[in-house]
């Protein structure tokens, strides 16, 4: 192995910077590697946008959010949009790819993503390229690793959030949701839920009745709480399993998912509860922006270390991964087709039940 090549891919997040810098200087100080970036993941890779990654490239980014490498949503080679006889139409493009990484001498890829940009890592690993995983995602939903960086990070922005609408809720007397990400797992509601004292969690995974979500309402108002904080995965649901998305933007190919439900929920308590004013927040890419929190660098700078470990180790096709106090790795192939999402007996949903806090089942 000479040269090696990163590539960030999916919705960004805290930690990618962090992976990026550990990766490098790990490449460059123990394996005397030279380290390349392509720019906007996949589709860099495809247009065979690269950029030198070297000590000076890395200084100083460990803690700053976003990625030096820029990222690209939904780029995926093995469906990839191209224009044809001046028509736009979807192709297997991979072997592009492959070529470019043959082209520039690239003996090995470290793939930086989420589900969707670690699916198409798998990929290129079946098609023979030498690539490492390294798991992304502020949802924390990816399997087979305790948990992905950037998550740590977004629950401390959503539990401040949290704090800062219970004083404002307390004055008014008011319900105040607070709609988080988290597309098809609800783990950052959750855990900001349980650290932000939220008095009702809303998740894909549990199906909420809205009136047991007024009957919360009610039980506190009888203890002389007044106000209610109420914290909403995006992608949490009604029982009557109707999916919201924001209704303006429901025809679009990438419709905005983010404000569909918060909103939903406040419309609906507002006309069920006549006694409290309800306001909805959408705290959105807040999340995913700023500066990444002392969990997150550390796990991204051990994610980063390891990655080019098992570059040097020839351990391809693997994902880096922590279990329990240890970095580890898994297979790519384990990893994907899996989420990880909350399971309605989770030891964090009883905890939760248990200091009375409500799912709306
Ligand atoms: O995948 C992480 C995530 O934070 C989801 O929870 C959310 O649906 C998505 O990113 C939104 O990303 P974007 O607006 O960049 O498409």
């Amino acid at each position: 192995i000479k040269k090696i090549a990163l590539l960030t891919g999916g919705g960004d997040c805290s930690g990618l910077n962090a992976v990026i810098q550990a990766a490098v200087k790990t490449a460059i100080l123990q394996y005397g590697y030279e380290v390349y970036g392509y720019k906007f993941g996949y589709r860099g890779l495809y247009n065979n946008d690269l950029m030198p990654l070297t000590l000076e490239s890395v200084s100083g980014i460990l803690g700053r959010g976003g990625t030096i490498l820029y990222s690209s949503n939904k780029d995926n080679l093995f469906d990839y949009q191209v224009e044809e006889n001046g028509k736009m139409v979807k192709k297997d493009v991979s072997n592009v790819g492959v070529e470019n990484l043959k082209k520039e001498g690239i003996d090995a890829l470290v793939v930086i993503g989420g589900d969707g940009t670690l699916t198409s890592a798998r990929d290129f690993s079946r098609k023979g390229v030498n690539v490492i995983g390294v798991p992304k995602t502020i949802d924390n939903d990816l399997a087979c690793t305790d948990v992905t960086f950037g998550f740590n990070t977004a629950i401390d922005v959503a539990t401040e959030a949290l704090d800062r609408l219970h004083t404002t809720a307390e004055s008014h007397h008011r319900v105040m949701i607070l709609e988080v990400m988290g597309r098809n797992a609800g783990w950052i509601a959750l855990e900001s839920g349980i650290a932000g004292s939220a008095d009702v969690i809303l998740i894909p995974e549990i199906p909420y009745d809205i009136n047991k979500v007024v009957e919360k309402i009610r039980a506190r108002e009888e203890r002389g709480k007044l106000f209610t904080i109420i914290v909403v995965a995006e992608g949490a649901k009604p029982k009557d399993g109707e999916v919201v998305v924001q209704k303006i933007v429901e025809d679009s190919p990438d419709p905005i998912r983010l404000g569909g439900i918060g909103n939903k929920l406040a419309a609906d308590l507002e006309k069920l509860v006549k006694n409290h004013e309800i306001r909805n927040t959408v705290l959105g890419h807040i999340q995913r922006g700023g500066t990444t929190g002392t969990y997150d660098r550390i796990l991204s700078t051990r994610y980063g270390v390891k990655a080019v470990e098992l570059v040097a180790e020839g351990m391809f096709g693997n994902m880096v991964a922590l279990k329990g106090d240890t970095i580890g790795y898994d297979s790519l192939e384990n990893v994907i087709g899996k989420l990880k999402t909350v399971k309605p007996d989770d030891e964090l949903v009883n905890i939760a039940r248990s200091i009375g806090i409500s799912f709306g089942d």
